[in-house]
């Protein structure tokens, strides 16, 4: 219990610093849990949720920053496919990327990653 108010306390401290010195241009809204809390700052929508889950269940081909290519995985930073298509790729795999089942990411989680996808673009 004590730890879990920590680790809120935490993610509200980081949640917090993820802004900018301008606050018209974000808002936030959370759905309850307070690792799906989105921000919206200079039109990139940052998910934590998302990051987490990239991190556990993606990076070992994507990396950390989407632009890693092992196992020839696409380079998300040039990646612009829409959401609909990020969310088929997860769902159904494509070449050597393995298919997530339901089971393995609810479609809470896969919407979550789609964000998160979307902000490792590059211009
Ligand atoms: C085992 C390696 C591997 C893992 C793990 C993996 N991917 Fe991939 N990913 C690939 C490969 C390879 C491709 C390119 C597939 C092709 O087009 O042949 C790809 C393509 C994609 C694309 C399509 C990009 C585009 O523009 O066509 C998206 C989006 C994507 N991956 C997201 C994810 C997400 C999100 C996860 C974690 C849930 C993930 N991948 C996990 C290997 C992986």
């Amino acid at each position: 219990m004590q730890t879990k108010m920590a680790l809120t306390v935490i993610l509200m401290l980081s949640l917090s610093s993820c802004g900018n010195s301008n606050p018209d241009q974000i808002s936030n809204y959370t759905t309850g849990d307070s690792k799906d809390s989105l921000h919206v700052s200079d039109g990139i929508v940052k998910t934590v949720r998302g990051k987490e889950l990239f991190e556990q269940r993606c990076i070992a081909c994507h990396g950390l920053s989407g632009n890693y290519r092992n196992n020839n995985a696409a380079d998300l930073q040039l990646s612009r496919i829409d959401s609909m298509s990020i969310a088929t790729t997860i769902r159904n795999g494509r070449g050597a990327m393995p298919l997530f089942s339901k089971d393995a990411l609810p479609d809470s989680d896969v919407a979550q990653l789609e964000l998160y996808v979307k902000t490792l673009r590059k211009n």
